[in-house]
């Protein structure tokens, strides 16, 4: 599935080699152009475009996802009692981002974003300016499991229930690179009552 998607010109999502390079589309900014943003490159609005041309459902998929993520992040923490959330493959901020949502929430909720694209971290960067929440960014690939880990692990307490989120991620990874081997390690890293959302 993932060699079908407006990602890189290569069979994987890694960006390209330097950071960024708006000549070719990526996910992040694809995505950000059917939400309705403004953070996209003529080559990501026509990969985009493309795509509506050939499955127009998929502006009111995106929307309904993006909505998944903010009603789970709300329910996880307003409901469940979860203070910590691992947002792996954050994407560009949008509203209701899940920082946001979990700390309107509960305030003292660590957030802990990680994603692999240089505009999503231009833009994480500068959301979190001034921030004083315990809200932190991973520039880190996914099937980096352990880096990743690491590097969540200096904000959040994996002693501690963590709340997973993989929303729109997964299906990036190539079957060869071991999605499902990468989560079951995630998985063994957090205690019970943690939970994973995809
Ligand atoms: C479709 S967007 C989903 C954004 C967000 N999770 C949401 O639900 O609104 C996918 C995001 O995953 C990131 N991504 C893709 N492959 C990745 C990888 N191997 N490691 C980390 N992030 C990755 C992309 O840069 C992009 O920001």
């Amino acid at each position: 599935m993932a060699g079908d998607w407006p990602q890189n010109s290569g069979k994987t999502s890694r960006p390209v080699p330097g950071g960024l390079d708006t000549s070719v589309p990526h996910i992040a900014r694809v995505y950000d152009y059917w939400l309705g943003g403004k953070d996209n490159s003529a080559a990501d609005r026509e990969a985009a475009e493309q795509v509506i041309a050939a499955y127009p459902g998929i502006l009111r998929d995106v929307r309904a996802q993006r909505a998944f993520l903010a009603n789970a992040v709300r329910y996880l923490a307003g409901v469940v009692g979860i203070r910590q959330f691992l947002d792996i493959g954050t994407g560009i901020p949008t509203a209701s981002n899940t920082h946001e949502v979990a700390q309107g929430e509960a305030p003292e909720c660590r957030v802990v974003y990680v994603d692999n694209d240089p505009m999503v971290l231009a833009h994480a960067r500068a959301l979190l300016v001034g921030t004083t929440a315990p809200t932190a960014y991973v520039d880190a690939d996914l099937r980096d499991t352990g880096t990743v880990l690491a590097e969540a692990a200096r904000l959040l307490d994996f002693t501690k229930p963590v709340a997973v989120m993989l929303i729109s991620v997964l299906h990036l990874i190539p079957d060869e690179d071991g999605p499902h081997a990468r989560c079951r390690r995630a998985a063994t890293q957090c205690p019970p009552a943690s939970c994973a959302s995809a």
